[in-house]
């Protein structure tokens, strides 16, 4: 499995996992966190079901990706847009397509992976989800109430949607320590006085399992590893007792031996905290592990969604295929190489209609010329692929000639279990 250890360094809890195309982990299900009780972790129907998509056209279907839970989302993302506009020379306007139309919902309790590869829109979507940057359309809702823009408005936002990033180095300052670090947010944001903040930082850090806190409150960060760093940038945003944590790639630049225990920790979180968590990864193996549901990114759009077990065990599109096809299974004697079937595309100028078909071993006439809108193909798995249209004329399913559908299909595609996924009809 990618990048997820079978064991780790002491002050990491360990757990026991398997590859995401060899099964669910032997102790820790993910069924056994989606089986929760607890209002976030309640069956029943969506409030935001998928509606019957239209054959044609950009996503304008009305479906939210995101774990199905009755009543209102912690945070929701509606037709969000983001086009970044750069200098192409002599005066001409282009733009970077990073985001098109996507809406999310993060229900409390529940975590949402995002995956895909690199440059796909991942971080982009994140960022516009904490209000760093402005979306070009679209908008994003905190408990169904529209974010404001004012000062107090952003103050609440700020304080109820916390982001952990990448490298825990560069989100704490050199040359404070841990101290500082946790008690800054808790006078900014809570009236506690100086012995209940004493008290509180001692069990921020209790929360993210480091004991006895006495021992890190005077560290630098320079003193801690990687793993324990990544501890305090998430205890610094539980001071402020978040609704929301977006976490892009927090373990991938961890040492492998310690991933697993910041994994544990966003799962515990999860439930202990009632956490809307989005957890944004090129690693689709670590979201089976972590996630109740996957959404799958591709050139800037959404292109598979639905629940973690279904999208990683019944992939229904061509690209979740081919991720999954790259992510080391011990099953496997061999591992496919993802590159070997071409790079993400230019978002500047993006490819017509699918923007995968360029790279896609099934590519037919119409995957060039009209973008596939998603499509219920199982419970709450949405997948935008042509080849789940029923309707198509003969000369639109004419094989479409790219330097990927030149090559033999990989036998591990071909094998794939296709339930609702792409079968040419
Ligand atoms: N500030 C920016 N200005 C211009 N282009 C950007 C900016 N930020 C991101 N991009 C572009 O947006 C696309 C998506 O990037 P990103 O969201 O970082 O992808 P990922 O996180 O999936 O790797 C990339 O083509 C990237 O170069
Ligand atoms: S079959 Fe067509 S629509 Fe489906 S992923 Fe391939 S190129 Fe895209
Ligand atoms: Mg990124």
């Amino acid at each position: 499995m990618t990048g997820i250890p079978e064991s780790a360094e002491p002050a990491e809890p360990t757990q026991p996992v398997r590859g995401a195309g060899s099964g669910r982990p032997a102790e820790r299900t993910p069924g056994a966190h989606r089986a929760r009780s607890g209002p976030a972790a309640q069956s029943g129907p969506s409030t935001y079901s998928a509606s019957s998509a239209p054959a044609t056209g950009s996503d304008q279907s009305g479906i939210v990706h995101g774990p199905r839970r009755p009543g209102i989302p912690a945070l929701e993302a509606r037709h969000l847009v983001k086009h970044f506009p750069i200098r192409a020379g002599f005066g001409s306007a282009q733009v970077v397509h990073a985001v098109e139309d996507i809406s999310i919902a993060l229900p409390a309790g529940t975590v949402t992976a995002v995956v895909g590869e690199s440059g796909s829109g991942k971080s982009t979507l994140a960022r516009l989800l904490t209000g760093l940057i402005k979306p070009t359309a679209g908008e994003v809702l905190l408990d169904g109430v529209p974010v404001g823009t004012g000062a107090k408005a952003r103050r609440q936002y700020t304080s109820s949607v916390h982001l952990v990033l990448q490298d825990p180095f560069s989100s704490l300052n050199a040359v404070h320590t841990v101290r500082y670090h946790l008690e800054r947010p808790l006078k900014l944001h809570t009236k506690l006085n100086r012995a209940e903040r004493a008290q509180k930082m001692r069990e921020l850090l209790e929360r993210v399992s480091l004991t006895p806190a006495d021992n890190y409150l005077d560290k630098y960060p320079h003193e801690l590893s990687g793993g324990q760093r990544q501890r305090i940038a998430i205890a610094r945003g539980l001071a402020v007792q978040p609704r929301v944590l977006l976490a892009d790639e927090p373990v991938s630049m961890l040492d492998v031996s310690i991933r697993l225990g910041v994994l544990n920790l966003l799962d515990d979180l999860r439930s202990g905290e009632n956490l809307a968590t989005l957890y944004v990864t090129h690693d689709i193996a670590s979201a089976r592990y972590l996630a109740d549901c996957i959404v799958v990114m591709y050139a800037g759009q959404v292109v598979e969604s639905g629940p973690a077990e279904k999208i990683t065990d019944e992939p229904a599109h061509p690209y979740t295929q081919l991720l999954l096809s790259a992510a080391p299974d011990p099953a496997r004697a061999e591992t496919p190489v993802l590159a070997g079937r071409g790079a993400p595309p230019s978002l500047v100028t993006p490819p017509s209609g699918c923007r995968f078909h360029p790279r896609c071993p099934f590519a037919m006439a119409v995957c060039a010329d009209a973008t596939p809108a998603p499509r219920q193909v199982g419970d709450d798995h949405v997948s935008a692929c042509w080849l789940h249209a029923t309707d198509l004329r003969e000369d639109q399913r004419a094989p479409l000639v790219t330097a990927a559908a030149a090559d033999p299909v990989p036998a591990v595609l071909a094998a794939q279990p296709s339930q609702g996924g792409p079968q040419a009809e």
